[in-house]
């Protein structure tokens, strides 16, 4: 929520909203170095650092985490106590409040002056993700943070031209992200920081610029080595903005709205608006909303459908005052989740004046429903039952890395909703406040969740080390910037930390956290994710909602745990905040397949320890996890159960279990490309029930195993098939009680065709077909969008299938394709989805991974026309799209 540009959703060009308050993008023009200058490290370190003693690389993500290390601080030299003061918005108690030190850090690194020469560093446009060009490291303990350097100190620099018109004005810099431990310094002086990567934050520049010029600007980064247990990404890697405003202002995200009462009739909407009164003088002001519509782009339609009451207040010299109000909207169209309900979206024009003169105004999009979270039967949204078909998404977008880019994050989306989510949760950060613009324009339900470990470690240098002095911060931080998206229906303070595991005293700090979180946001449900607390234990009882990782299901040898939460806490939803946790490389299929339909992965059975590949059966999970089969049959045994975040929607950097020597995760639907696994058909089978699918597996190109035992699955949203092989059929099947899956065991391979077709309700319902492909031939190339905009920030996904000379495609072809790109675009990035590629996503080569292979193109900034992508393979015929840059 922010004062809404006319760039509308995709925020892609940026405007200034009036002359009354500005907020522009300094995402252009940045300057950037990696290192400290020499002799200057320690002095500008956040705080002390433990060493590392013992990696925690390959360590199992349901291992018990560590206690903290004691620290020994000196006297002086660290930053933390000019960071601190940062966070003073969001203490709430005065005391806790950090004073800034009468004088300035004794440190002055060269490179902080507007006269140092920095044409040497690299010109580089946000957001910015510094890391993820690589190289790779190709050995050591480097897996679990995807084999990337993410880590040591970076500097930025900007010169920011500020009028002489603009003296007197309350200057921001704010910064939606940055990875991490930001030290911002204006004109030589140290303006604060911010330590956790993941949140937004808003410095106050007033004090330290000097309007009627040039201003430097200089941004510190230090990013710990074994700081995450995923690919945390690096940089600027979010959007910047300078917003320049009178002194009297609407707070930072200082807006609340609340519809208490909705029903299809009417809704009531409260609007809570704090002004902040930056001026020597107490000031006497006139505060007006009016609401309206919004459309599909999130531009304003029609006119005003409700005017809030005015209000008048004074606000004193340097201080602030909040105004309340509410109306009711006869009619009002409501805020849901596809495809069951429509995301209709309103927002609240604030107007604030004084003597009759606007000073500021303000723009909160908000929606209107109503949750019902009921603990027999699971979700209600505006009173119909919503079943949670959701998955987990860590933050980064495969070769793009950490960079937050609009239009990568909404191909995410569209390709999770047309598999049939309905629901993602941002594990285990907050995410870029546009993902969550996206999640209320295309109606997904969000669980947002702040943080992955509170006082114990899981990595020897993660949030736990700022956890005692940031928790309030980061926490009320992420409650106020996202509490006005109708797509958030609860919070989470937590994934699997380490307090489950200490009783009473961890339980103080959850209760801490939710009494927090309540405080900000009495409105919505707050959670966190649990796989070890056991019903008698003294965390669930901390929270609104149990939300259970793996446990329901059961993990390892434990039973499966809903019924026993469900009998302790009769009054708390319960659902599973990560299931499944299952495990495959697509398009790799081994033999031979196990008769169970969930099995940890094992040498040979599942898992290709030498390729470091994972079976695409999709019956493999981490140890700790199953199958998406043993995952359905616990919620379908246990219906009042409220659904599932599977482990993950996509996959993402790091995290390589089971195998180390990788980049990237086995565990997603989506591989890191954007390629659907089989599991994909797996999940829509069950998700878009309506939808005729038959899909079968595995490829049939099997020169190698004429004679052998090679068995076919089949994902269906029908109930029965029959399968023949070059047409002889080869039985007819029935899925039984808690079965997702029709399977022919025994099928003897020989080249051809198998065919299928599948019944619903005893009906023809859908068939398919797979043919066994000839040698490779030929390139084929399509483009997800043939028209993107000139931009620099608009993509194109460029996916090239290796087929035969008949366009079947070649399912294990390996070939190096040479992508180039004529007309005003260019290549941001390649990739293939494979786990175990170690090639920079910037080369423009990439070998095909099982036929396929992915080229990521933009238009330059500015420049219309023509883009034409050529891909070529040796001995193969080259392929071309064409795509036009508007
Ligand atoms: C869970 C954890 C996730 C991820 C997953 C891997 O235990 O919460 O962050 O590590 O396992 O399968």
């Amino acid at each position: 929520m922010h004062r809404l540009i006319g760039a509308g959703l995709l925020g892609l060009a940026l405007l200034p909203l009036s002359a009354l308050a500005e907020r522009q993008s300094l995402n252009e023009g940045w300057r950037f170095q990696r290192g400290d200058p020499e002799g200057y490290a320690a002095l500008l370190q956040y705080d002390v650092r433990p060493e590392i003693r013992q990696s925690a690389d390959g360590k199992v993500a349901d291992a018990r985490p560590d206690e903290a290390e004691k620290l020994q601080r000196p006297a002086d030299g660290l930053l933390k106590p000019w960071i601190l003061p940062s966070g003073n918005a969001f203490v709430a108690d005065p005391a806790r409040r950090a004073q800034r030190p009468s004088t300035d850090p004794a440190v002055a690194p060269p490179l902080l002056r507007a006269d140092f020469d920095d044409r040497t560093w690299r010109a580089v446009t946000l957001p910015h993700d510094w890391a993820i060009e690589g190289p790779f490291l190709a050995t050591g303990p480097y897996g679990g943070m995807g084999r990337l350097t993410t880590w040591g100190p970076v500097w930025y620099r900007k010169k920011l031209d500020i009028p002489a018109r603009d003296k007197g004005k309350s200057i921001f810099l704010d910064i939606d992200g940055a990875m991490s431990h930001a030290s911002v310094w204006l004109n030589g002086r140290l303006v604060g920081g911010w330590p956790y990567g993941y949140n937004s934050f808003r410095l106050d520049l007033t004090p330290y610029l000097a309007p009627g010029g040039s201003n430097q600007l200089a941004i510190r980064l230090d990013n710990p080595a074994e700081s995450a247990r995923w690919y945390p990404g690096a940089g600027l890697y979010r959007n910047v903005w300078l917003s320049v405003n009178d002194p009297v202002h609407v707070a930072h995200w200082g807006t609340v709205v609340r519809t208490p009462e909705v029903s299809r009739e009417a809704a009531k909407v409260e609007l809570a608006v704090t002004v902040d009164n930056d001026g020597k003088e107490a000031a006497a002001l006139e505060v007006r909303t009016q609401l309206y519509l919004l459309n599909e782009d999130g531009k304003r339609t029609g006119a005003a459908v409700a005017t809030l009451p005015a209000q008048r207040v004074t606000v004193a010299a340097r201080g602030s005052a909040t105004v309340n109000a509410d109306t009711r909207i006869a009619q009002p169209r409501l805020w849901g989740p596809l495809p069951r309900q429509r995301p209709h979206r309103y927002v609240a024009v604030t107007t604030v004046s004084r003597d009759g003169k606007a000073v500021d105004t303000y723009e909160t999009p908000f929606g209107i429903r109503s949750l019902r979270f009921d603990p027999d039967h699971g979700l209600f949204v505006n009173g119909e039952k919503i079943m949670i078909n959701g998955v987990n998404n860590h933050h980064d977008l495969g070769a793009l890395g950490a960079a937050f880019n609009v239009r990568a994050a909404e191909r995410q989306l569209q390709m999770l909703q047309e598999m049939g989510a309905n629901a993602v949760r941002m594990s285990h950060n907050p995410p870029a406040p546009e993902l969550l613009e996206l999640t209320d324009r295309m109606g997904i339900l969000v669980m947002d969740e702040v943080f992955d470990s509170w006082e114990r470690k899981k990595t020897p240098l993660d949030f736990h080390l700022i956890f005692p002095d940031w928790h309030e911060q980061d926490l009320r931080a992420m409650l106020r910037r996202d509490r006005n998206h109708p797509s958030i229906i609860m919070w989470s303070v937590g994934n699997e930390v380490g307090e489950q595991y200490t009783g009473e005293a961890g339980a103080a700090i959850g209760t801490r956290l939710v009494n927090i979180a309540r405080e900000e946001d009495p409105t919505r449900p707050i959670t966190g994710a649990m796989n070890y607390a056991k019903p008698d234990m003294a965390l669930p009882a901390t929270v609104d909602v149990i939300s259970l990782n793996y446990q329901g299901a059961g993990i390892r040898s434990l039973p499966g745990q809903f019924p026993g939460f469900h009998q302790k806490f009769p009054d708390k939803m319960i659902m599973s905040s990560e299931s499944a946790s299952a495990l495959s490389s697509r398009g790799e299929y081994q033999f031979p397949v196990p008769g169970v339909n969930s099995a940890p992965v094992r040498p040979g059975v599942g898992g290709d320890p030498k390729r470091q590949q994972v079976s695409a059966y999709e019956l493999f999970a981490a140890d700790f996890g199953s199958s998406a089969d043993r995952s359905w049959a616990a919620q379908d045994q246990n219906p009042y159960v409220a659904g599932e975040f599977v482990w993950t929607g996509w996959d993402y950097l790091g995290e390589p279990t089971p195998y180390y020597g990788a980049r990237s995760s086995y565990s997603g639907i989506i591989d890191l490309a954007g390629f659907p696994k089989d599991r994909y058909y797996l999940y829509q089978s069950r998700w878009r029930p309506d939808l005729p699918l038959a899909h079968l597996l595995p490829h049939w190109t099997w020169p190698e195993r004429v004679g052998e035992v090679t068995p076919v699955h089949l994902f269906t949203s029908g109930d029965e098939a029959e399968l023949f092989v070059n047409g002889k059929s080869q039985g007819r099947r029935k899925k039984a009680p808690y079965e997702y899956r029709l399977r022919w065991d025994y099928v003897v391979y020989e080249p051809g065709e198998i065919s299928v077709i599948a019944y619903k309700d005893g009906k023809e319902w859908a068939r398919s077909s797979v043919k066994t492909a000839q040698a490779p031939a030929a390139l084929q190339a399509s483009a997800d969008r043939g028209t993107i905009a000139a931009d620099g920030r608009d993509l194109s996904f460029i996916t090239v299938r290796v087929t035969d000379a008949n366009g079947v495609t070649a399912p294990r072809a390996d070939q190096r394709i040479r992508f180039t790109v004529e007309g005003p675009g260019e290549l941001v990035a390649t990739d293939n989805g494979d786990p175990t590629n170690l090639e920079s996503f910037k080369s423009p080569e990439r070998a095909a991974f099982n036929g396929l292979a992915l080229a990521i193109v933009r238009a330059r900034p500015g420049q219309r026309g023509a883009i034409t992508v050529r891909a070529t393979a040796e001995g193969l015929r080259p392929a071309t799209v064409t795509l036009q840059g508007r």
